[in-house]
């Protein structure tokens, strides 16, 4: 019998207690960062049914984790999504976990938020990277800004405290846009995170002529707004600051200028039950595979996922300068 609170440790002393699992690569938008504007997106019977996604959960959480994040894609386009927050939920009361979280572009949140809550979980966080509507639709391709600003109204509405904002900068696009989407957070109770772009999968433009580094964000917040570094962590790879006079919280996600992985924390499982150990290397473990060749036998599964440790690498080597050495879009990483 393997024990129930055991940990999940790696070769570098690293506790991973922290899964990230995408449910879908689907996505209503296309984001000029993330997609194609053509997308072949994974055949459905490849996917992990969601029964086999709340399994799987369960293993993880008999293992020690305590935070999980629902990606995509877009995880609302998933049919059924709300039984699995619902299963997922639950947990909480059986296991060690202790978050229940969710990213999303915030489309569909008029329609799920007060459900969402009802169901056990506790953060959202919602891409913006524009509060101007053309402009909002060029960067998504296909996206609304009204049904966005509604959705974060509805989570709002529906009692979510903690709700951050992801606004990824590029240059000549939105970086003129970087203090009002700090004020548009400020003014609405909400954190928000600021993203330098990472280069997964082809996309149409040169990463390296967009590429705005946190640091020119945190110069061009600092002439506006009085910030201070504070040591606050929500379990992710942000960098936060305070912001004088407001609860709002600034963070930075810098994968470039600010490596973070010595204290990586996390693993992510992509949408077909790939055991993904870094988000910037290809080391992986086939769970879908296990799962479908032992159904309902948790305890191999977790003796899987203890055996992956061994092979999560040390960190990432993205290198904005070079065309991607990673061919997966974001989208079938949840990020
Ligand atoms: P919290 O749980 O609230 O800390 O969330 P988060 O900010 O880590 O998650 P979110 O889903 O909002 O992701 C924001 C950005 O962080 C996305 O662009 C992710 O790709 C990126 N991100 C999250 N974890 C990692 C990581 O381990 N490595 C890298 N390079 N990027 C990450
Ligand atoms: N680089 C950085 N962030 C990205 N996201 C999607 N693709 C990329 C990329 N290539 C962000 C989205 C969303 C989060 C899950 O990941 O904006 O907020
Ligand atoms: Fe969809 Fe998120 Fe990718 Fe945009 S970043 S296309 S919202 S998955």
């Amino acid at each position: 019998m393997i024990d129930s609170k055991s940990q999940l440790i790696d070769r570098y002393g690293r506790k991973v207690t922290y899964v990230r699992m995408s449910i879908t690569d689907r996505c209503d938008f296309r984001c000029v960062y993330c997609m194609d504007e053509e997308m072949t997106f994974m055949p459905r019977e490849q996917l992990l049914t969601l029964e086999e996604v709340a399994f799987l959960l369960r293993a993880f959480c008999e293992l020690g984790v305590e935070n999980i994040r629902i990606t995509g894609g877009e995880p609302l386009v998933r049919r059924n999504v709300d039984w699995l927050f619902e299963q997922v939920g639950k947990l909480k009361q059986t296991t060690s976990l202790k978050e229940l979280n969710i990213t999303t572009n915030g489309s569909q949140l008029v329609k799920y938020a007060q459900g969402m809550k009802d169901e056990g979980v506790d953060r959202i966080n919602i891409s913006l990277d524009s509060l101007k509507p053309e402009r909002f639709k060029e960067l998504t391709r296909t996206g609304e800004l009204n049904n966005v600003l509604a959705g974060i109204q509805a989570a709002k509405d529906a009692g979510f405290e903690k709700i951050k904002l992801n606004a990824v900068i590029m240059k000549g696009r939105n970086d003129d846009e970087i203090v009002d989407l700090a004020h548009f957070a400020i003014e609405n109770g909400l954190d928000i995170s600021y993203i330098e772009e990472m280069p997964l999968g082809q996309v149409s433009h040169e990463r390296e002529e967009s590429y705005c580094s946190s640091d020119e964000v945190l110069a061009a917040l600092n002439n506006t707004l009085e910030l201070a570094s504070s040591d606050m962590t929500t379990g992710g790879p942000s960098r936060y600051y305070t912001v004088k006079g407001s609860k709002s919280k600034i963070g930075f996600i810098s994968p470039h200028s600010h490596n973070f992985c010595e204290s990586c924390n996390r693993v992510r499982v992509t949408t077909e039950g790939r055991l993904l150990l870094c988000l910037g290397q290809e080391h992986s473990v086939d769970l879908r595979a296990i799962i479908r060749a032992h159904p309902n036998n948790i305890d191999r599964l977790k003796q899987a996922i203890i055996d992956s440790m061994k092979i999560k690498p040390e960190g990432h080597d993205f290198n904005i300068k070079e065309q991607p050495v990673i061919f997966r879009h974001m989208s079938v990483t949840g990020g």
